[in-house]
C-alpha cells in the first residue's frame, strides 16, 4: 500500500513547472567544430529505418551479412539546407530522411561536448555511434544534447532521423501558407565547454530604466558559491558574481550607456566567464514599452516602418540560413526605408537576428501558432510552450527584438483564448522587458464601413497586430477609402498584414488582378486607410519577397508561389515596392523635421 501511495504523491502534476531551456547561448562565441557540409542521406518514405536499425550505421562484417541500407553508398546532401530544393524529386516530399555525418574527434579531460542544431524541420531523432542521444519537435527552434560520454577517439558517426510530416497536434498543424521545407535547415555544431561552463545569460536594461542592467548568468555543472565575472569594459562594468546552488548568479549594475536604436545600433562587447572560459558577446541596450496608444523606444514614441518576410532564400529559393541570405534580405528591408521587420511566422535563423542587431532593425519575432491548431491538446500546448521558451532563450540578448508574437490569425474561441493567455503569461515570466503581441484577423463589421478590433485576446497583449486584406480578399482597393477603424482596447496597433499579389513584369490596368498596377493601386488606397487607424504604431505589409507555398496554384502567375511580394523571388522590384518606399521615406523625413 505504501509503495502505491508514494507513486500517487509523485503524480506527473507535481512536475508541471515550466521546463527550463537547456539551450547553450551564443554558439558563435564558443569553441566549436562546424559539422555543416556534405552529409550522406537515405530517403525513407515508409519510415522503415528505425526497425532496420539505420541509426547503427552498420556495415556487413562478412559476405553473408544482410544489411539493407548503406550510408557509405548513399548520395550526399548539404547541411544546412532543406531537402526539397536540393533534389527535384524531393520538392513535394514529406516524410523521413536519414542523415549521417562522420567526424574525427580527440577527447580531452575536463572537456564536455554538446551537439547543437540551429533547427531541424520538423521532428529529429539524434544518434551518436549507434546510441540514442535525444529527440526534438519543432521546425524553427534550436536544441542541443550533451554527448561527452558517447564520443569516441577517432571516427564518430552522427545520425539524424528527420521527419517533416505535418500532424494535427503539431505547431504549426496541417495547413499553412508556406512551403514545408524539410531537413536539417540550419547549422550543426559540436560545442566544447569546460566541466563548469556558462550555459546561458541574460543582460538587458530593467524595464523602464535607461541605466540599470539586470539579468542573470546560468552556469552548468557549478557548485553553490562558484564565482563568475560579468564585464562590459567600454562601460566600465566589472562585476564578480556568485552562483547559487542552482548555478544562477544575478546581474544588477548601473552604467552610463549609449542606447541602441535603429539609427544608432550601438553594441557593447560583453564578457562573461569563470576562470575556465570567457564567453564574448555583443549586446545592445535599449528600452521598449507602451504608453497609451504609443510604442516608446528609449522613452520616445516611435512609428515602426516595417515589412513582413518569410525565411525564404532569395534567388535560389528554399530555406534561408546563411549570413549572405540575411545580408540580401535585410539589405532589401533597409532599402525599403524600414526601421522594423516582422520575421513571419516562426523564429528565423540567428544570422538574421544578429544582423538586425548590427544594422539597426527592430524585430517582431513569432512562434508558428498559425491558423487552427489542436487548442485542447496538452501535447500541442507543451510544444508551443517549448517553442516560445526556446525562441526567447536564443534571442533574449538581442536589442533588435522588440516584440514576441504568440500567434497568427487564430480563430476566436474559448480554447484558443485560454491557450494563448497561458503563453502570454509565460512569455512575460521569461522576459519582462519586451512587448507581447499576436497577429489577429478578427474584426467586428459593425457597419459595412466600420471595422472594430474586439478580439478578447487583446486583453492580455501589449500591442495588437491586425491582418486585413481590404482590396484583395475583400472588395476592391477603392473600398478602403470609405472604411474606418475602431478598437475596444486602448493599445498600440500594428497592421501586421495587408497586401495583394502581382506577377513581376505583368502590366495592365489598375483594376486588372495580378498586374503590378493592381498591387500598386491597392497600396495607394491601403496606405491612406491605415493612416486613419487610431493608435496606429506601425505596419508590416505582406510581404517583402514572393515565397513558395503549396496553396498557390494558378499556373503562369503563382506556380506554387505566393506573389504578394514587393520583390519577386528573382530579386526584381515591383511598382508597389517604390510606392511603399516613398511612403516610408516621407514619414522618416517628417519625423526628422519634427525633432
Ligand atoms: C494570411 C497569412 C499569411 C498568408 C497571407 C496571404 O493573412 O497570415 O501567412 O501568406 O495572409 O494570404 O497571402
Amino acid at each position: 500500500m505504501r509503495r502505491f501511495l508514494l507513486v500517487l504523491l509523485l503524480a506527473p502534476s507535481c512536475f508541471a513547472a515550466p521546463v527550463e531551456s537547456t539551450l547553450i547561448a551564443n554558439i558563435p562565441g564558443r569553441t566549436s567544430v562546424n559539422l555543416s557540409g556534405s552529409w550522406r542521406v537515405i530517403v525513407d518514405p515508409f519510415s522503415n529505418g528505425q526497425s532496420a536499425g539505420i541509426f547503427r550505421d552498420e556495415k556487413p562484417r562478412s559476405k553473408g551479412d544482410r544489411i539493407e541500407y548503406s550510408f557509405d553508398a548513399s548520395p550526399v546532401m548539404s547541411v544546412p539546407g532543406d531537402w526539397n530544393t536540393q533534389r527535384d524529386q524531393l520538392m513535394f516530399y514529406e516524410g523521413t530522411v536519414w542523415y549521417r555525418r562522420l567526424f574525427k574527434y580527440q577527447k580531452r579531460s575536463q572537456t564536455r561536448a554538446f551537439i547543437y542544431f540551429g533547427a531541424v524541420n520538423y521532428r529529429a531523432s539524434v544518434y551518436l555511434n549507434g546510441e540514442k542521444v535525444g529527440e526534438h519537435e519543432g521546425g524553427f527552434t534550436a536544441f542541443n544534447f550533451e554527448v561527452t560520454s558517447l564520443l569516441r577517439d577517432g571516427e564518430n558517426s552522427l545520425v539524424v532521423e528527420v521527419n517533416d510530416t505535418r500532424r494535427p497536434d503539431g505547431v504549426p498543424a496541417m495547413k499553412f501558407d508556406w512551403w514545408n521545407y524539410g531537413g536539417i535547415t540550419r547549422a550543426v555544431t559540436l560545442v566544447e565547454v569546460p566541466a563548469v561552463f556558462v550555459q546561458d545569460y541574460w543582460a538587458q536594461l530593467a524595464r523602464g530604466s535607461q541605466n540599470e542592467i539586470s539579468g542573470w548568468v546560468q552556469l552548468n555543472g557549478a557548485q553553490a558559491g562558484q564565482k563568475v565575472n560579468f564585464e562590459i569594459p567600454e562601460a566600465g562594468v566589472r562585476q564578480a558574481l556568485t552562483a547559487d546552488a542552482a548555478g544562477r548568479a544575478l546581474i544588477h549594475v548601473t552604467a552610463k550607456l549609449e542606447l541602441w536604436s535603429p539609427e544608432h545600433p550601438k553594441l557593447y562587447d560583453v564578457m562573461i566567464g569563470t576562470g575556465e572560459e570567457k564567453v564574448h558577446d555583443q549586446i545592445g541596450f535599449r528600452t521598449i514599452e507602451v504608453q497609451g496608444g504609443k510604442i516608446l523606444l528609449n522613452g520616445k514614441p516611435i512609428f515602426l516602418r516595417g515589412i513582413s518576410m518569410h525565411e525564404e532564400a532569395p534567388f535560389r529559393g528554399g530555406r534561408a540560413f546563411s549570413p549572405e541570405d540575411a545580408q540580401t534580405l535585410l539589405g532589401w528591408v533597409k532599402d525599403l526605408g524600414c526601421n522594423f521587420v516582422r520575421f513571419a511566422h516562426y523564429p528565423h535563423n540567428e544570422n538574421e537576428v544578429r544582423l538586425a542587431d548590427r544594422i539597426g532593425l527592430l524585430v517582431w519575432s513569432e512562434i508558428p501558432v498559425y491558423w487552427d491548431i489542436a487548442w485542447s491538446n496538452p501535447a500541442t500546448l507543451a510544444n508551443a510552450q517549448a517553442e516560445l521558451r526556446d525562441m526567447i532563450a536564443r534571442d533574449h540578448n538581442r536589442a533588435a527584438i522588440a516584440l514576441w508574437s504568440l500567434s497568427n490569425e487564430t480563430p476566436v474561441n474559448p480554447e484558443r483564448v485560454t491557450f494563448l493567455k497561458q503563453l502570454a503569461q509565460e512569455a512575460r515570466e521569461l522576459d519582462s522587458t519586451r512587448l507581447i503581441t499576436c497577429a489577429m484577423n478578427h474584426v467586428d463589421k459593425t457597419s459595412p464601413d466600420l471595422r472594430t478590433l474586439s478580439d478578447p485576446l487583446g486583453e492580455v497583449l501589449d500591442v495588437l497586430g491586425i491582418n486585413e486584406y481590404v482590396g484583395w480578399y475583400e472588395g476592391r482597393p477603392e473600398d478602403a477609402d470609405k472604411i474606418g477603424w475602431k478598437s475596444v482596447w486602448s493599445r498600440p496597433i500594428i497592421v501586421s498584414e495587408f497586401g495583394g499579389g502581382a506577377s513581376f513584369g505583368l502590366h495592365g490596368d489598375a483594376d486588372e488582378r495580378w498586374t503590378e498596377e493592381y498591387q500598386n493601386n491597392l497600396y495607394e488606397h491601403q496606405l491612406k486607410m491605415v493612416e486613419r487607424i487610431p493608435n496606429l504604431a506601425g505596419m508590416t505589409p505582406w510581404v517583402l519577397m514572393d515565397f513558395r507555398s503549396p496553396t498557390r496554384l494558378l499556373p503562369g502567375i503563382q506556380d506554387y508561389r505566393n506573389r504578394k511580394g514587393l520583390i519577386s523571388d528573382r530579386g526584381q522590384r515591383k511598382l508597389a515596392f517604390y510606392r511603399l518606399q516613398e511612403f516610408y521615406r516621407n514619414l522618416a523625413a517628417s519625423e526628422r523635421a519634427s525633432h
